[in-house]
């Protein structure tokens, strides 16, 4: 009974640990892959982002930050003329305000990662 325990037990911390070490072999990049932080990205010039200036191609400065938000424009809840105008510029003020002195929601900031493209140069 002991005998049948003991080696259970050997059987059981063998799994976990094969478990371990697999999950750490997928995470693991590739040897000499060069990891970029995701909050990095690129840098991207002012001059740049004034191309992207309709609502269906629309680049947008937001502090030290551009983002594409050419998919997100049709989910945005205010009336489109609120927000085209900005596609292509620095709209850090209008995001801050909503135009009206009230700034948009801890869930609107959550959704920005999602967009972000990179720095702005
Ligand atoms: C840059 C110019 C922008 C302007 C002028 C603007 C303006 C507005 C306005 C007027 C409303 C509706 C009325 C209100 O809630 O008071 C609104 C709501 C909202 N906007 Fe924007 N918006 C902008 C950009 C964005 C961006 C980039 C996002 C997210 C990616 C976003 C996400 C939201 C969300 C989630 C709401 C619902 C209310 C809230 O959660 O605050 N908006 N915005």
């Amino acid at each position: 009974m002991r005998k049948l325990l003991v080696s259970s037990t050997l059987v059981f911390c063998l799994a976990v640990g094969g478990f371990w070490v697999s999950s750490l072999l997928r995470t693991a990049p590739p040897a000499g892959a060069k990891v970029e932080p995701a909050a990095v990205g690129r840098q991207v010039s002012a001059a740049e982002v004034a191309h992207h200036n309709s609502p269906t191609d629309c680049w947008m400065i937001l502090g030290r930050d551009v983002f594409d938000l050419s998919t997100y424009l049709p989910q945005h809840t205010s009336d489109p003329d609120v927000i085209t105008p900005w596609c292509g510029k620095d709209a850090s003020e209008a995001y801050l305000t909503k135009t009206k002195g009230r700034p948009h929601s801890p869930y609107a900031d959550s959704l920005l990662s999602k967009y972000r493209i990179g720095g702005l140069q």
